[in-house]
């Protein structure tokens, strides 16, 4: 046998270090990929938390360790098309028409927006609680499609409006129905859910506005509802466009006619990708609701911001000053709503140096779940990795590990009260939406939640902070639950929470159209 020569063998060891790094480089990469087709259900990893077994959408038994050995079988299956609203005559019958157009959106300024019947933000809608809404999406001119979501709202899964997940995104010329009860009161938005990081950056949303059934108690107390009787009702959309901000689509402030010691409900709707501080200059104000719940008994405050996470809703109660000038609702001090008297103002103030905290603030009250039957535990832990998303190599998020599409699928029973312990290890905050459901916030880095029941669908996750949340499972679906700060989303911070025997005929995937983010 011939020595070999140490500059040839020198070159086979070489050889076989890079096959072993790059092998499982490439490999990385190739699982990595999305599939062109794959069924939301299909994509993630089930998880089941801790509680009692439930049996698996996808065949495999639950944790064994929880397990009672149930031996029913696999549960009956509902599709996502059979969650929806009651047959009947809707209350709110609306059309509304998206389509991808030129906008002045400042004096000379044009930008390529999208619009809805012909403005963005698009029309606001109202509904009173109970009410049966009814809206059809016609796409007239939105190349990639779209979909509206109704933020907020738990509406039944089949109007949800999540391409891939809940429908085909509308294509143009095509048209789709959405019916929900508009079951509780209080300040929503919708907006595009195909390729939504960008549809809702160039304006394809608008508010949604539920009146309280007529006679019924405001949670404020009564010093609340005597301001809020007569008070001025005003939506304020803050939007960015480019580096344009707006309020209801108007540059600078929105002045808003209200005589001295008159109340304005001023909703607040951050549709942006971050965080906006809103505070008052000129007056006190008190934090009505959050994400559309009215917080209990909220008092005064002067000299505090309120921090309105991105898809989240504030809305303030201030009253004109007697002495006829006017209260500013400072809007992350580049414009501003005024409440005053035609033509009056106030001194813009800095933000105060003090942020409300929704975790103290207002009073105890019922909190609409017991703690105490919490069936099953979820983590939701928020990480930043290096790895490969969908081939593409890069720091990714991950959701409990995973990368997207390989996210959890947190899986529930209907009737079930879930805890949920958010925790943000990734550098960076995240503004994190649930859909279809609403969750009480308990505590904070172990702090508990001492004031008003904290209500809550878009909740700010601070880097390092920890969030337990509890919600009760009475809404079936397949619902997402996701980072709000949109570009992270399309970016795979996204998971999803699935009922027991709920499934969707509807794919994911390049070759599908459907990108609901
Ligand atoms: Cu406002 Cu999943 O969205
Ligand atoms: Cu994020």
């Amino acid at each position: 046998m011939a020595p070999v020569r140490p500059s040839v063998l020198r070159r086979v060891v070489a050889g076989l270090v890079a096959a072993a790094v790059l092998v499982p480089l490439v490999l990385l990469w190739q699982t990595s990929r999305a599939p062109g087709r794959f069924a939301v259900t299909e994509a993630g990893a089930f998880e089941r938390g801790s509680g009692p077994r439930v049996t698996t959408l996808d065949g495999h038994p639950g944790h064994a360790d929880h397990g009672t050995g149930d031996p029913a079988g696999p549960a009956a299956t509902v599709g996502v098309d059979d969650l929806v609203a009651p047959a009947g005559p809707a209350d709110v019958v609306r059309t509304l028409t998206a389509r991808a157009e030129r906008v002045e959106i400042a004096p000379g300024r044009v930008i390529d927006a999208y619009t809805v019947d012909g403005t963005t933000p698009g029309p606001t809608l109202h509904a009173t609680q109970g009410d049966l809404v009814e809206v059809t999406l016609v796409n007239e001119s939105v190349p990639d499609g779209a979909t509206l979501h109704w933020h907020g709202v738990d509406v039944p899964n089949g109007a949800d409006g999540v391409a891939g997940v809940t429908q085909d995104a509308v294509p143009r010329g095509g048209s789709h129905t959405y019916r929900f009860v508009a079951a509780d009161a209080g300040t929503y938005w919708y907006h595009s859910h195909q390729v939504s990081h960008e549809q809702v950056r160039r304006g394809l949303f608008g508010a949604l506005v539920v009146a309280p059934t007529p006679g019924t108690t405001a949670a404020g107390g009564p010093e609340v509802a005597r301001l809020l009787d007569g008070a001025v009702d005003v939506p304020a959309v803050v939007h960015r466009y480019g580096s344009q901000r707006t309020v209801q689509g108007v540059v600078g402030d929105l002045p808003v006619e209200a005589a001295p010691g008159r109340a304005a409900r001023v909703r607040v709707i951050n549709t942006d990708d971050a965080v906006l501080p809103v505070w008052v200059s000129g007056a006190a104000f008190r934090l009505l609701a959050i994400d559309g719940t009215d917080v209990h008994g909220p008092p005064e405050v002067e000299d505090a911001a309120v921090v309105v996470p991105a898809g989240g809703r504030a809305d303030l109660l201030v009253v004109a000053p007697l002495d006829g000038t006017a209260a500013r609702v400072e809007l992350g001090g580049a414009g501003a709503v005024v409440v005053g008297p035609a033509g009056a103002d106030a001194t813009l103030t800095r933000r105060p140096a003090t942020t409300l905290d929704p975790l103290t603030y207002g009073a105890p009250a019922p909190l609409g779940l017991d703690p105490a039957d919490v069936a099953r535990s979820f983590d939701y832990v928020i990480g930043r990795a290096p790895g490969f998303l969908d081939g593409r190599p890069g720091m990714h998020w991950t959701v409990n590990g995973h990368t997207y599409p390989d996210v959890p699928m947190f899986e529930v029973a209907e009737g079930e009260v879930v805890r949920m312990r958010i925790a943000n290890r990734s550098g960076v905050p995240h503004p994190m939406h649930l859909h279809g459901h609403h969750v009480l916030v308990m505590s904070r880095d172990g702090e508990a939640a001492s004031g008003s029941p904290w209500w809550t669908d878009s909740l700010e996750v601070g880097d390092g902070e920890t969030y337990d949340v509890a919600f009760v499972a009475d809404n079936p679906g397949i619902w997402m639950d996701h980072c709000h700060n949109l570009p992270h989303a399309a970016e795979g911070l996204v998971a999803h929470l699935a009922y027991e025997g709920v499934t969707t005929p509807y794919l994911l995937g390049h070759a599908t159209g459907n990108e609901p983010e």
